[in-house]
């Protein structure tokens, strides 16, 4: 948080360089996302475990991230890939116990890597103890932990309200007379947080969890919370802020840990809501602006739009402006409900691993916290599936009815899922070329990419140039250079249409990135305040050691050079 600083995700306090001012730890680390049921396999089920978690730490330790972000562990009957907790505090027997939990948060501890645990408390799973409570009646215990509305007078759901994996977001419950609401799937009933109870249950399950030794939270669609039901808020409710400020005072405050709200609606006027330093809430928000530009504005996810740079870079440099002076940003390009990076925004063909590189570059040099997704260090792809039968995601499986039926064909709808949909991350870890790609020994849960023969953490880890090399750099810069992770951003050339570039600023130094976002060589002719001197941080093609007022970019060529503000040479890197 804001008000505790130290420099260390796994808890033992290192004090800062005498003189420089200390900073929160999260703030000059990398973070690093795990989904467990696709990271690594210890017993041949086919489904990833924390076991399996724990053999691969050298390789994030190597990586040289600060923390990672594990997706739910939690009981669940997995309807949404354990973002459907049915106990918060057990563990789902197919990823171990609490006891490998545990060794877990050891031994990452051990290499100096926190375990931020993902927090699902907009909603339970409907098998949770309290949901099956809730369905016996009015008067059961714990009714009121669930939001319930009378039917409407037709006998119809109370509004038109639509969940987000498909269908009405109202489920009738006979037993009671009346519908619950679930946003997502009826699977995922919405928590009522008007309820004080429910308010301390969870607050004390998030103590619980500390207690443990986790290093913070990540907050699975929080801004959901705060939702104004009859008044048809759900996004960013009038309650919202309310609640987190209460989670502060009650859970975060005085200590030393990381907490990351997710919200798919948060906006640059609403951000420093969440995160502003006199707020009390949270220390940073995952925003989605730049992921939606991406989306066809009527149909959504499933009818993709081409890559525009420019708005990419209008939306990134936006965050950029209005966390300038208070609040963080999260970095990040990739997460399990997002297509692959390179296949997404570069090229997953011919310039694959260079163009992996760019994005790399172009994120992790701006200011914020950057978020790396399993896979994404070795550039994996994304999947391209065929067939609906080869899918798993709710999402996908919810939209494929209502698409077809509304109209698009079978072969639209596929095509738009392995562009956009949700499986294309959840595709099994590539370790090795080996038949179960060092994932599993057994029959995975959802088919490996066949790539995996050429595409692997071996194959990458033992080229010097991979893209774990380059990854490891910048992540390494980021702890290393304050430039990097304090200096300030400005934005150039912010119409071209295939480059992009900014400078950071920091006593009196200056890192230059530059990034050809294109498969084709560009002519471009720097600002001429940009025309520096320097050293070369970080590159994707060759070495360069000035920025001239004539630049010849390769396809997909980025890189960073260190000079000083005059723009000359800095004495050392
Ligand atoms: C978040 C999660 C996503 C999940 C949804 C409902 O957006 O990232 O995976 O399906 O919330 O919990």
């Amino acid at each position: 948080m804001h008000d505790d600083l130290s420099s260390d995700p796994a808890g033992d306090a290192v004090g800062d360089a005498p003189g420089a001012r200390a900073v929160p730890w999260w703030q000059t680390a990398t973070g690093y996302q795990v989904y467990p049921r696709s990271f690594c396999d210890s017993d041949g089920d086919g489904i990833g475990d924390i076991p399996g978690i724990t053999s691969k730490l050298d390789h994030l330790a190597d990586l040289g991230i600060g923390f990672i972000w594990l997706s739910p562990v939690y009981a669940s009957p997995m309807a949404d890939n354990g973002y459907d907790i049915a106990d918060y505090r057990a563990i789902a027997p197919e990823f171990g116990t609490l006891d490998d939990f545990d060794r877990l948060v050891a031994e990452a501890k051990a290499r100096g890597i926190g375990i931020v645990m993902d927090l699902v408390v907009n909603h339970s799973s409907s098998e949770h103890a309290w949901f099956r409570s809730a369905c016996q009646g009015r008067d059961a215990p714990f009714h009121d932990y669930y939001i319930w509305r009378d039917p409407a007078p037709d006998g119809g759901p109370p509004d038109g309200r639509r969940a987000a994996f498909g269908g009405s977001a109202w489920s009738f419950v006979a037993e009671v007379g009346q519908y619950y609401l679930h946003l997502f799937s009826p699977a995922q009933p919405d928590l009522n947080w008007q309820n004080p109870g429910l308010r301390a249950e969870i607050w004390d399950m998030m103590r619980w969890w500390l207690a443990r030794g986790i290093a913070g939270f990540r907050m699975d669609v929080i801004s959901l919370i705060g939702k104004d039901v009859d008044g048809g808020i759900d996004e960013e409710g009038p309650y919202l802020h309310g609640f987190l400020q209460e989670m502060h005072r009650e859970v975060l405050a005085g200590r030393d840990l990381v907490s990351i709200g997710e919200s798919w609606s948060v906006s640059p006027e609403t951000a420093l809501m969440y995160c502003g330093r006199d707020r009390h809430e949270l220390d940073m928000v995952f925003q989605f602006a730049h992921v939606k530009e991406g989306w066809d504005p009527v149909h959504g996810k499933f009818r993709p739009k081409p890559f525009d740079l420019v708005a990419f870079k209008r939306v990134m440099f936006d965050w950029q402006a209005v966390m300038t002076n208070d609040g963080w940003n999260s970095l990040f390009l990739t997460n399990h409900d997002l297509p692959r990076q390179v296949s997404k925004y570069g090229d997953d063909g011919e310039y694959r691993v260079r163009s992996a590189k760019a994005l790399a570059t172009l994120l992790h040099l701006m200011k914020g916290t950057p978020f790396v997704y399993q896979g994404e260090e070795i550039g994996m792809t994304n999947a391209t599936f065929t067939a609906i039968s080869q899918f798993r995601d709710l999402e996908i499986l919810g939209h494929h009815a209502e698409s077809v039926a509304a109209g698009m064909s079978e072969a639209e709808f596929i095509a738009g899922a392995n562009v956009n949909g949700r499986d294309n991350t959840r595709t099994p870890m590539q370790w090795t070329d080996a038949p179960g790609a060092g994932f599993t020994a057994g029959t995975p849960w959802i088919d490996i990419n066949d790539n995996h023969v050429r595409i692997n953490v071996a194959a990458d880890r033992a080229d010097p140039d991979g893209v774990f090399a380059h990854y490891r750099r910048l992540i390494a810069l980021r702890r290393e250079k304050r430039v990097i992770s304090h200096g300030a951003l400005t934005p150039w050339h912010e119409p071209h249409p295939q480059v992009m570039v900014y400078t950071r600023d920091l006593d009196g130094e200056r890192v230059t990135m530059i990034a050809n976002v294109s498969g084709e060589e560009v002519r471009f002719a720097p600002d001429p305040a940009l025309v520096a001197q320097g050293v070369c941080l970080v590159h994707n093609v060759a070495p360069r050691d000035a920025v001239t007022s004539d630049l010849a970019l390769a396809p997909w060529e980025a890189f960073a050079l260190l000079s000083r503000a005059d723009g000359t040479t800095p004495l050392a890197a």
